[in-house]
């Protein structure tokens, strides 16, 4: 046997990818001037500052910062008028707060299938999942891959259904010569720490429509309503605002974005370039009228097929063991422990047969294609990129030639 890691040889790369979040010195400066000056959260010049700053970055008017993405996706449906039982269409190929945030308003969560080549939820599948409860599309931008917009957009308007984004994953990212985020009537961002924005915890939402954006502020705050006292409250609201730390770490970082995309784009094609060259392994497409990925994640497709029905997670084990971690990442939401659901605790889901969905390219997607790559690894430099090329390289080319002993290994 070569000198293939998982059976013993060397690995190609011992070293770390580059480290993420990133401290810089704008970072540490605009922290301890807001520190130093400020208001720590109400009232704070920088939280104001941050939002003015990234509604324009995301070509939007309105931007209400919020503690999380999941909090975020909950009062932009809740703003959008979802109410107890109404329905609302997501991907089934998605992180779980996409579907919780849906729960979390007393709805119901109604999976649509995605599109194999793109990862992104296939606008095919919508108009026949819509009802008359439907009361949002909530597309997701997935890695960072702006969806087909324009073909849901249609489908929404025609049936003046919102269209809110989930472009948790897509700070910065481009469709149809716009940013992603206040296509529809608005969409909302998360800064957790893997995120390619990042203040640890923290998300937005970003939208054209001054009504929207106004009743996103009263249920992100209490239900207070803009220019009215501070005891005064109109909605089932929370207290769901950023803190001015988290905005003081974000404000710099929207400067620095574009550098790092620049990176992560010059990356992508590379590695997809690089993957033309090995059959079997496909990198994902551009839905249609996406301009820009904002290449959160990088994501390619696997064939058993080709690799003489070595399965997925074996070429996962070698990857790992020659020091390029590769995964499969989200399993298909429904068939998350969640979905099988106890009616005492959701009545308003009574009815709904979760465990019997079965969405083909979810499922091909997520349990024989998928191959992520972790966030961190589209910022490396030419030389780590490399050794992502020469893990794939060194690890397919003995699949390809000396099947048995990955055949034979047992997970
Ligand atoms: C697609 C998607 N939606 C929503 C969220 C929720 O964001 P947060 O973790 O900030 O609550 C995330 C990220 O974690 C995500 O990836």
């Amino acid at each position: 046997m070569p000198d293939l890691a998982l059976f013993g040889g060397n690995p190609i790369r011992t070293k770390p990818f580059p480290s993420w979040p990133k401290l810089t010195d704008a970072i540490r400066e605009q922290l301890l001037y807001t520190l130093e000056n400020e208001q720590w959260g109400v009232e704070s010049n920088t939280i104001d500052k941050f939002n003015a700053s990234f509604a324009a970055f995301h070509d939007a008017k309105h931007c209400i910062s919020i503690h999380s993405g999941t909090s975020a996706l909950w009062v932009a449906l809740k703003a959008a008028g979802v109410k107890a039982g109404d329905e609302v269409i997501l991907p089934a190929y998605t992180f779980i707060a996409t579907a919780t945030a849906i729960l979390m308003a007393n709805a119901v969560p109604v999976f649509v299938d995605i599109d194999l080549k793109t990862g992104n939820m296939d606008p095919l599948d919508i108009e026949s999942k819509i009802t008359d409860k439907t009361k949002v599309i909530l597309p997701v931008h997935i890695a960072g891959s702006p969806v087909d917009l324009n073909s849901i957009l249609a489908i929404a308007e025609k049936q003046n259904i919102a269209l809110i984004e989930d472009a948790a994953q897509a700070h910065g990212a481009i469709y149809d010569g716009k940013k992603v985020g206040a296509i529809g009537l608005g969409g909302i961002f998360s800064f957790q720490s893997s995120k390619n924005m990042s203040s640890g915890e923290g998300g937005a939402i970003v939208s054209n429509n001054e009504e929207f954006a106004d009743a996103c502020f009263s249920y992100h705050n209490c239900g207070r309503v803009r220019n009215g006292k501070w005891y005064e409250h109109h909605r089932l609201g929370s207290n769901l605002r950023m803190s001015a730390l988290n905005a003081a770490m974000l404000i710099p970082q929207i400067e620095s974005l574009e550098s790092e995309m620049a990176i992560r784009d010059k990356n992508r094609k590379s590695l997809d370039s690089f993957l033309d060259g090995i059959q079997g392994l496909t990198p994902i497409e551009f839905s249609k009228g996406a301009t820009r990925s904002a290449n959160h994640i990088y994501l390619c497709r696997y064939s058993e097929d080709l690799f003489s029905g070595i399965p997925r997670e074996t070429f996962f084990k070698a990857m790992q063991a020659e020091g390029v971690y590769t995964y499969k990442g989200y399993n298909p939401l429904y068939r998350e422990p969640l979905f099988i659901t106890n009616h005492d605790e959701y009545p308003w889901l009574k009815g709904q047969d979760y465990k019997s969905l079965y969405l083909e390219n979810t499922e091909t997607f997520c349990e024989k294609e998928v191959v992520w790559l972790k966030q961190n690894h589209l910022l490396g430099d030419e030389e780590d990129i490399q050794d992502i090329k020469n893990a794939f390289e060194k690890v397919t080319k003995e699949m390809k030639t000396n099947q048995k002993p990955f055949l034979e290994f047992t997970l």
